[in-house]
């Protein structure tokens, strides 16, 4: 028997493109909408303060992916020069259960985040929406800007808030290059990049004990902010204040605030699941005026319909490195 290694370059040369991957996140919720995906919430380990190591498996049918994420994120790497987000995806014949191939987790992990905030905008913004507002101008923030151009034809104007002033430079450079269309302003505090802002996507690290500097009354009326990050940026009385409150996995939001330490803030009610939203089974926006909420955890589901792509891709293409079981 034998498996395929996707290094993480091999995964980048394979040339899936963000509108490639929207599609398929898009096609993953609804499917999970439909009840045709099995994903238990993701156990984890935590060897290190404000660090974790999740296991999350996924098997989705109808394009028949089935595997397990094993990621990690270590809030100090950086300062290491290492990523924070690191980790591997294993993804096993749904037929026998053998493993068909172990590829770098990372690109992949960006992608389908950055294309999860794609499907919340893609549901939850006001489709006319011209202004974005980021803070935490790092990996995360630059795939879900990715999506935010792909899902938002009027998007021009990007707000940028970064703890690092040089990382906000890093990103405003790099994406003026990919989209230069568009128009950076570099803000000095989270509460100035947040004016005018519709749609905001916060990727600062998680905390144990966050101090978030979102607040309520800062969110403008028919705007959507979008959390890669739990409950670090935004305070429980700004996630309370918002009409909808909506997550990639109600399921697995339950499940962690039940551990204790995290969402203990959010809302009682929550009104939907993306996946309900991608089925059709329920609305997403209703009209200019609501405040909407998308707490985007990060699902197996996204993982392993952009994995089975690239797996499919790499066998076709003779890519990676063949390695006995
Ligand atoms: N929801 C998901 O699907 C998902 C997936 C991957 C990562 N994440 C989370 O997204 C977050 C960002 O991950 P990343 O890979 O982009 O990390 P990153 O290190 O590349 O980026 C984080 C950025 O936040 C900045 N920052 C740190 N503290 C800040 C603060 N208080 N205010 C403003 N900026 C601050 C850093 O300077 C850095 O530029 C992490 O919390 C990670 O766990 C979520």
């Amino acid at each position: 028997m034998e498996l395929i290694y996707l290094s993480r370059a091999d995964v980048e040369e394979l040339g899936l493109t963000m509108k490639e991957v929207l599609e398929a996140v898009d096609n993953g919720f609804r499917l999970k909408g439909l009840k045709k995906t099995e994903m238990p919430p993701k156990p984890g380990v935590h060897p290190r303060p404000n660090a974790f190591i999740h296991a999350m498996p996924g098997y989705v049918q109808e394009v028949e992916a089935a595997g397990l994420k094993w990621v990690s994120g270590y809030p100090a790497n950086p300062q290491k020069g290492l990523p924070y987000i690191t980790g591997l995806l294993v993804m096993n014949d749904p037929d026998t259960g053998v493993p068909i191939a172990v590829m770098d987790c990372a690109w992949i992990t960006a992608m389908r985040t950055g294309a999860s905030v794609g499907i919340s905008a893609k549901y939850l913004a006001r489709p006319n929406s011209s202004t974005a507002g980021i803070l935490g101008c790092g990996v995360q923030a630059r795939t879900s800007l990715a999506a935010l151009v792909e899902t938002l034809s009027a998007l021009r104007i990007v707000r940028c808030y970064d703890l690092y002033p040089e990382a906000a430079k890093r990103f405003i450079d790099e994406m003026k290059a990919a989209f230069p269309a568009l128009e950076f302003v570099t803000c000095n505090s989270p509460a100035e990049m947040m004016e005018g802002a519709e749609v905001v996507v916060s990727a600062i690290p998680i905390l144990e004990e966050p101090e978030p500097p979102l607040e309520a009354g800062m969110l403008q009326k028919g705007g959507l902010a979008v959390s890669l990050d739990y409950d670090a940026a935004w305070t429980s009385a700004a996630m309370k204040e918002c009409e909808k409150f909506a997550s990639d996995d109600i399921g697995q939001l339950l499940y962690t605030k039940k551990e204790g330490v995290h969402f203990g803030g959010i809302p009682e009610s929550i009104y939907a699941d993306l996946g309900e939203l991608s089925a059709g089974l329920k609305p997403g926006r209703e009209n200019a005026e609501e405040r909407i909420f998308s707490m985007n955890m990060g699902i197996a589901v996204d993982d392993m319909v952009t994995a089975n792509i690239l797996y499919a891709r790499a066998v076709e293409s003779g890519a990676g490195t063949k390695l006995e079981l």
